[in-house]
């Protein structure tokens, strides 16, 4: 009975409830100096921009695998009498129901009988949500893109096949519904003084760092992607026909979603199977090495997936002295700061009640709310 009520509850606040979202600055830009802003659909200029986060149905447009375990997933937003999808930026994400819609499904009978209690309908573990294999909660996703057109909203997400929801999500075909809340989170920004972006994008960190590359192209900035995985086939990427990866780690127009908007790409894979063969840091090192001091100046590091990595692109970062921004995908749960499962520890002076033995004070904050992009230097990796 727990179960059932539990599950209720949750799926009846994440699908029914409106959220207002306040979008953050990351303290290096809110410190140091204006920035650009990086709202990419019409909506953001517009009055009726919308500021609140809600629940949208949408209908799969295409579902492309991209390689040997990722899927790139576009769906068209239906119009809603709430009103369209709010503006977006790089860095958010969205929570997408892996499951049926809950229009689509009979939540009562995947639920059970809440409070009517009778012998016919005692609580089992017989109950559906007990032999379905179904996500339950929304799973969190990074936009990869996103376009309004007159019809409406189109967003675009890059996601890895892991385990039920994601297994869930690449069975979608052309036209089958879903269901998602956003935007979320906060947004990468670019510090009005620099015009270089960096963009180290490992395994599923990539898909926000191409929604990035489409507002530096729009801002006027250079930009060079890193794109790094274990094997040649995990790379979430499509080929551009016009050029290959670089076995020496020099930038070339072969990944498609940075070469659009003719940006170029390093390449490196572990085992060497495709572009330098070496981690993601080899090929940025070997980069930030040509690079002139005037350039360094101007260049500002933007990072996104595994942990490590990007714990060790911080250190580059400081290593060089660039600006960095990572983006967090910590594990979360409701993605709107109610369940404080995404916290993560970030430097927050004159906070008495944490300090760290080099005498740095130090907060919790939520992933998903406070970020998920924050200064690196911030970061207590
Ligand atoms: C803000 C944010 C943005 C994200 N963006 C993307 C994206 O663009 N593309 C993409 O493929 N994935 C992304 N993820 C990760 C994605 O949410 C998880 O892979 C997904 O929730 C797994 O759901 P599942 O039901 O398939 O797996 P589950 O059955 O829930 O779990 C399968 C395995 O994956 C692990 N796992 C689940 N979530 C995470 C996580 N966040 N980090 C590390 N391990 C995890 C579980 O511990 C378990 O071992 C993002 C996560 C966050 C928080
Ligand atoms: S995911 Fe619930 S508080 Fe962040």
């Amino acid at each position: 009975m727990h179960i059932s009520i539990g599950v209720r509850r949750i799926l009846g606040a994440l699908n029914r409830k409106r959220f207002c979202n306040s979008i953050r600055i990351p303290k290096m830009n809110r410190a140091r100096s204006p920035v650009i802003l990086l709202g990419m659909s019409a909506a953001q200029t517009s009055n009726e921009s919308v500021s609140c986060r809600q629940r949208h149905d949408g209908v799969v447009v295409s579902n492309r695998k991209v390689c040997r375990e990722h899927f790139e997933l576009t769906v068209r937003l239906t119009p809603r009498l709430r009103g369209r999808f709010a503006s977006t930026a790089p860095g958010q994400f969205i929570q997408i129901g892996c499951r049926p819609p809950a229009d689509a499904m009979d939540i009562n009978s995947l639920c059970g009988d809440e409070f009517e209690i009778t012998p016919e309908t005692w609580p089992s573990l017989q109950q559906p949500e007990m032999k379905q294999r179904l996500a339950l909660l929304r799973r969190p996703f990074s936009l990869s893109g996103r376009w309004d057109d007159e019809q409406g909203t189109c967003i675009q997400i890059v996601q890895r096949v892991v385990g039920t929801g994601t297994q869930w999500l690449s069975k979608l075909n052309t036209g089958d519904p879903v269901d998602l809340i956003g935007p979320l989170g906060n947004t990468f920004t670019l510090p009005q003084e620099r015009k270089l972006a960096l963009l180290v994008g490992g395994g599923v960190g990539l898909p926000p760092m191409f929604y990035l590359s489409q507002a530096c192209a729009k801002a006027g900035w250079d930009a060079v992607g890193f794109v790094g995985a274990m094997t040649a086939d995990l790379l979430a990427v499509t080929w551009a026909k016009e050029a290959k990866p670089d076995a020496l780690g020099t930038p070339v127009q072969s990944v498609q979603e940075f070469a659009n908007v003719n940006f170029p790409a390093v390449v490196t894979t572990d085992d060497g199977s495709m572009g330098l063969k070496g981690r993601i840091t080899d090929g940025l090192v070997r980069y930030l090495d040509s690079l002139t001091d005037e350039q360094l100046n101007q260049a500002v590091l933007y990072t996104c997936g595994p942990h490590v990595m990007m714990h060790a692109v911080a250190k580059l970062a400081d290593r060089y002295g660039i600006p960095c921004q990572a983006c967090l995908e910590q594990a979360m749960a409701c993605g709107m700061g109610t369940c404080q499962s995404c916290i993560v520890k970030i430097e927050e002076d004159n906070n008495p009640h944490g300090t760290l033995e080099d005498g740095r004070n130090w907060r919790y904050k939520l992933a998903c709310t406070d970020g998920p992009v924050f200064d690196s230097t911030d970061v207590i990796w």
